[in-house]
């Protein structure tokens, strides 16, 4: 049985546990959490299997305290006011990443920002305080399914796949956080939340933008993120590898190549391949190769989301708003 009451001891066994690379469902004050280490590749990747979720779209990072979110990421000096103004607490912030900043790629889905947030629920503050490192949670829900808003809902999703789910009783909110991109030259609201535009816009000082105000189309949470694309073209489904072409290969043996390589997983391991697939496109890009050309991955459990980030990165450049074929 993985639902025990979040009590001192429980909470110690949740982060103990966390920094092993285990997965940990934990109340917030907005919804319940899915965490895992965000520091490491391979824990965050398990996120995206337990939640079977289709694509890899960007993690928010919780930290116990507004100085260990100065530390991950460039705060000008609007973000400090609203990280002082309302953590801790419903809004997280999206901020250029420091180059020093050891949050897995996977985590950030490749960009170079990174969503912040420090949670006011004591069980979520004591558990972030023990791990004493970035912890990346969506909402302890399958994907698909409403968010959890008690242990119950988090057993009944994710029983068989978390280690632990800490009870605090029923969430406060309700709600997932607010999401603010602070990281343009006028901040914009990507995802409405617990803390409402008017409480935001008092600290900001002005009104703010949506991305429906600025005339984009409507959009699902984790579309709105301009999403990292290599600037290399990407030729899918790769049988032999042309000249002056990158290869991005899985499992073993990999299409025989003298240029640049990168295997993903050389054990054929989906999960690995999925923790290595953003740091595989940045040095594949980095090499200097016009094409990267990849093997062909199977598209059961994480397959289907790495394929659909390569098939986005193979689409023409520009448009995000393709969808993978069925
Ligand atoms: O209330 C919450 O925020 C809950 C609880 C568990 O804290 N967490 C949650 O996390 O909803 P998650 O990871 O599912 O939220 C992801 C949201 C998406 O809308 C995503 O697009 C945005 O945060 N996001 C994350 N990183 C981003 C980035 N670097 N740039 C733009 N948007 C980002
Ligand atoms: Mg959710």
């Amino acid at each position: 049985m993985p639902v025990v009451p979040a009590n001192p001891d429980t909470i110690a066994e949740g982060a103990r546990l966390l920094r092993g690379g285990r997965l940990v469902a934990f109340p917030t004050e907005t919804v319940y959490g899915l965490g895992a280490d965000a520091t490491n590749a391979m824990a965050v990747a398990a996120i995206f299997e337990a939640k079977g979720r289709p694509r890899f779209n960007p993690l928010i990072s919780h930290v116990a305290d507004a100085e260990s979110a100065f530390r991950l990421g460039t705060f000008s000096s609007m973000a400090t006011r609203l990280a002082l103004a309302f953590w801790p607490g419903p809004l997280t912030l999206v901020v250029p990443r420091r180059p020093s900043c050891p949050i897995a790629d996977l985590a950030t889905a490749g960009l170079d920002t990174v969503a912040l947030r420090v949670p006011s629920h004591p069980v979520a503050r004591d558990l972030l305080a023990g791990v004493a490192r970035p912890v990346a949670a969506p909402s302890a829900n399958r994907s698909g399914h409403v968010s959890a808003t008690s242990a119950a809902h988090v057993e009944a999703d994710l029983g068989d796949r978390v280690a632990l789910i800490l009870d605090g009783g029923p969430t406060e909110h309700g709600v997932e956080s607010s999401v603010l991109d602070l990281s343009g030259a006028a901040p914009v609201l990507l995802r409405p939340g617990a803390v409402t535009l008017e409480e935001m816009e008092l600290i900001i000082g002005s009104p703010l933008e949506t991305p429906t105000a600025r005339g984009g189309r409507p959009s699902s949470p984790g579309q709105l993120a301009s999403h990292y694309a290599p600037g290399a073209a990407v030729r899918l489904n790769a049988t032999e590898v042309l000249p002056g072409e990158a290869l991005l290969a899985f499992g073993s043996p990999p299409l025989p190549h003298g240029g640049p390589c990168f295997n993903l997983s050389l054990a054929g391991d989906l999960r690995e391949a999925a923790a290595r697939l953003f740091s595989a496109l940045r040095e594949l890009d980095r090499s200097g190769a016009g094409t990267i050309a990849v093997m062909p991955i199977p598209g059961h459990g994480l397959g289907a989301a790495i394929n659909d980030r390569l098939w986005r990165a193979a689409a023409p450049k520009g448009d995000t708003s393709v969808a993978m074929p069925s």
